[in-house]
Protein backbone atom coordinates (compact mmCIF):
# COMPACT_ATOMS: atom_id res chain seq x y z
CA UNK A 1 0.00 0.00 0.00
CA UNK A 2 0.92 3.20 -0.60
CA UNK A 3 0.98 6.58 1.61
CA UNK A 4 -1.53 8.81 -0.27
CA UNK A 5 -4.15 5.63 -0.18
CA UNK A 6 -3.91 5.48 3.99
CA UNK A 7 -6.53 7.48 5.47
CA UNK A 8 -4.13 9.29 7.98
CA UNK A 9 -6.50 11.14 9.42
CA UNK A 10 -8.96 8.52 10.33
CA UNK A 11 -6.60 6.62 11.66
CA UNK A 12 -5.48 9.72 13.96
CA UNK A 13 -8.93 10.06 15.34
CA UNK A 14 -8.71 6.67 16.39
CA UNK A 15 -5.37 7.01 17.93
CA UNK A 16 -6.40 10.38 19.98
CA UNK A 17 -9.95 8.58 21.18
CA UNK A 18 -7.71 5.69 22.81
CA UNK A 19 -5.41 8.42 24.19
CA UNK A 20 -8.25 9.45 25.34
CA UNK A 21 -8.58 6.29 27.94
CA UNK A 22 -5.18 5.68 29.09
CA UNK A 23 -4.21 5.17 32.28
CA UNK A 24 -1.40 7.04 33.05
CA UNK A 25 -1.11 8.22 36.80
CA UNK A 26 2.05 8.15 37.13
CA UNK A 27 4.12 9.35 33.90
CA UNK A 28 1.34 12.33 33.17
CA UNK A 29 1.96 10.65 29.43
CA UNK A 30 -1.05 9.72 27.97
CA UNK A 31 -0.61 7.15 24.23
CA UNK A 32 -2.75 6.49 21.79
CA UNK A 33 -2.02 3.90 18.90
CA UNK A 34 -3.77 2.90 16.05
CA UNK A 35 -3.49 0.44 12.95
CA UNK A 36 -5.62 -0.33 10.05
CA UNK A 37 -4.97 -4.17 9.32
CA UNK A 38 -5.11 -6.16 6.10
CA UNK A 39 -8.29 -6.62 5.74
CA UNK A 40 -9.78 -3.13 6.80
CA UNK A 41 -10.08 -3.31 10.55
CA UNK A 42 -8.87 -0.41 12.32
CA UNK A 43 -7.02 -1.22 16.05
CA UNK A 44 -5.72 0.60 18.13
CA UNK A 45 -4.47 0.62 22.31
CA UNK A 46 -3.70 3.15 25.42
CA UNK A 47 -1.16 2.74 27.53
CA UNK A 48 -2.04 0.97 30.89
CA UNK A 49 0.63 2.03 33.86
CA UNK A 50 1.29 0.39 37.07
CA UNK A 51 2.13 1.13 40.78
CA UNK A 52 4.83 -1.28 40.16
CA UNK A 53 6.57 1.39 37.20
CA UNK A 54 8.31 -1.48 34.91
CA UNK A 55 5.57 -3.52 34.51
CA UNK A 56 3.53 -0.65 32.90
CA UNK A 57 1.98 -1.28 29.17
CA UNK A 58 2.89 0.80 26.09
CA UNK A 59 -0.06 1.63 23.88
CA UNK A 60 1.30 -0.85 21.17
CA UNK A 61 0.93 -3.70 23.59
CA UNK A 62 -2.83 -3.02 24.15
CA UNK A 63 -2.68 -2.40 20.18
CA UNK A 64 -1.36 -5.99 19.37
CA UNK A 65 -3.31 -7.70 21.97
CA UNK A 66 -6.52 -6.16 19.95
CA UNK A 67 -5.33 -7.15 16.77
CA UNK A 68 -5.29 -10.67 17.99
CA UNK A 69 -8.44 -10.54 19.92
CA UNK A 70 -9.97 -9.64 16.73
CA UNK A 71 -8.86 -12.03 14.50
CA UNK A 72 -5.30 -11.57 13.37
CA UNK A 73 -3.79 -10.44 10.69
CA UNK A 74 -1.08 -8.01 9.51
CA UNK A 75 -0.40 -3.89 10.49
CA UNK A 76 -0.67 -2.03 6.97
CA UNK A 77 0.01 1.31 8.69
CA UNK A 78 0.46 3.05 12.22
CA UNK A 79 0.37 6.11 14.29
CA UNK A 80 0.37 6.81 17.55
CA UNK A 81 -0.31 10.23 19.47
CA UNK A 82 0.34 11.33 22.65
CA UNK A 83 -1.40 13.90 25.16
CA UNK A 84 -1.40 17.00 22.94
CA UNK A 85 -2.31 15.01 19.78
CA UNK A 86 1.32 15.35 18.47
CA UNK A 87 2.69 12.34 16.49
CA UNK A 88 4.59 10.07 18.36
CA UNK A 89 7.69 7.42 17.58
CA UNK A 90 7.13 4.31 18.83
CA UNK A 91 9.81 3.02 21.30
CA UNK A 92 12.53 0.76 20.80
CA UNK A 93 10.46 -2.66 22.33
CA UNK A 94 7.41 -1.39 20.53
CA UNK A 95 8.96 -1.07 17.14
CA UNK A 96 10.03 -4.97 18.09
CA UNK A 97 6.15 -5.40 18.72
CA UNK A 98 4.87 -3.84 15.69
CA UNK A 99 7.66 -5.89 13.00
CA UNK A 100 6.30 -9.17 14.22
CA UNK A 101 2.74 -8.28 13.20
CA UNK A 102 3.42 -6.00 10.22
CA UNK A 103 2.98 -6.49 6.49
CA UNK A 104 6.06 -6.07 4.35
CA UNK A 105 6.60 -2.33 3.47
CA UNK A 106 3.86 -1.28 6.80
CA UNK A 107 4.08 2.60 6.72
CA UNK A 108 4.44 4.62 10.13
CA UNK A 109 3.35 8.15 10.39
CA UNK A 110 6.50 9.81 12.11
CA UNK A 111 8.43 12.67 13.52
CA UNK A 112 9.83 12.93 10.17
CA UNK A 113 6.70 11.99 7.74
CA UNK A 114 6.11 8.71 6.68
CA UNK A 115 8.31 5.55 6.75
CA UNK A 116 8.75 2.05 6.28
CA UNK A 117 8.84 -0.26 9.42
CA UNK A 118 12.05 -1.34 7.74
CA UNK A 119 13.60 2.40 7.83
CA UNK A 120 12.71 2.69 11.92
CA UNK A 121 14.02 -1.24 12.73
CA UNK A 122 16.19 -1.76 10.71
CA UNK A 123 17.57 -5.15 9.77
CA UNK A 124 15.54 -6.59 12.24
CA UNK A 125 15.28 -9.94 13.93
CA UNK A 126 12.20 -11.67 13.64
CA UNK A 127 10.49 -14.53 12.69
CA UNK A 128 12.69 -15.13 9.70
CA UNK A 129 15.68 -15.72 11.63
CA UNK A 130 14.43 -18.42 13.76
CA UNK A 131 13.06 -20.45 10.91
CA UNK A 132 16.22 -20.07 9.15
CA UNK A 133 18.26 -21.07 12.16
CA UNK A 134 16.42 -24.05 12.32
CA UNK A 135 16.29 -24.70 9.03
CA UNK A 136 20.26 -24.77 9.30
CA UNK A 137 19.95 -26.84 12.19
CA UNK A 138 17.65 -29.43 11.01
CA UNK A 139 19.78 -29.57 7.28
CA UNK A 140 23.25 -30.11 9.66
N1 LIG B 1 4.67 4.87 25.83
C1 LIG B 1 3.86 4.19 24.95
O1 LIG B 1 2.71 3.85 25.27
N2 LIG B 1 4.35 3.91 23.73
C2 LIG B 1 5.59 4.28 23.28
O2 LIG B 1 5.98 3.88 22.19
C3 LIG B 1 6.40 5.19 24.09
C4 LIG B 1 6.02 5.27 25.52
C5 LIG B 1 4.16 5.13 27.18
C6 LIG B 1 4.79 4.27 28.25
C7 LIG B 1 4.52 5.11 29.49
O3 LIG B 1 3.23 4.78 29.99
C8 LIG B 1 4.50 6.54 28.98
O4 LIG B 1 4.41 6.46 27.55
C9 LIG B 1 5.73 7.35 29.35
O5 LIG B 1 6.88 6.69 28.95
Amino acid sequence: MIASEIDWAALRVAALDAMGRAYAPYSDFPVGAAALVDDGRVVSGCNVENASYGVGLCAECALVSSLIMTGGGQLVAFTCVDGNGGILMPCGRCRQLLYEHSAPGMLLETVSGVKTIDEVLPDAFGPRQLADYRASAASS
